[in-house]
């Protein structure tokens, strides 16, 4: 898969860490990093990686700040995109299984720790996309934004 990452300067330590996990699992990446420790807005960034995802030049997206909620809040404005923010392995497996979330978010100051930030990015590359009831949901979800726009 063709993969976004990005964060704001919350996410300095963890990016180079996700960054290694996802080219080692033979994925192509595209970083929108900024240089370490340089402060950075995180609307820019998670627009920017919103739309590499809901155009389709890129498969799916990785964001990480703070808390992981100003990521998802600005990603999810830019139409197609389900960008979940996930605490937990559990959540990142349900937001893949239950929710198709294509970006998933981390709160660096959440998990503080760039292991579990894997471990939950991990968690939501390895699940599958359900369809059934699950699929349906997600149709009711697109449907809200058609009548949205
Ligand atoms: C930056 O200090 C912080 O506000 C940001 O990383 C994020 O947590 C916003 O939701």
């Amino acid at each position: 898969m063709k993969i976004v990452l990005g964060g704001d300067h919350a996410a300095a330590d963890f990016l180079p860490v996700i960054a290694k996990c996802l080219t080692d699992r033979g994925h192509e990446l595209l970083e929108l990093t900024a240089p370490a420790a340089e402060r950075c807005d995180y609307p820019k960034v998670a627009e920017q990686a919103a739309r590499e995802v809901a155009s389709g030049r890129c498969d799916a997206g990785v964001l990480i700040c703070g808390t992981g909620i100003g990521v998802s809040i600005a990603a999810n404005k830019v139409r197609g995109i389900r960008a979940a923010t996930c605490c937990d392995t559990y959540m990142a497996r349900m937001a893949k299984e239950h929710n198709n979330a294509n970006i998933i978010c981390v709160g660096a100051r959440v998990v503080a720790d760039p292991g579990i930030a894997l471990s939950i990015v991990e968690a939501w590359l390895d699940a599958e996309v359900q369809g059934g009831r699950h699929a349906e949901r997600v149709g009711m979800i697109e449907e809200i934004e058609r009548r949205e726009h």
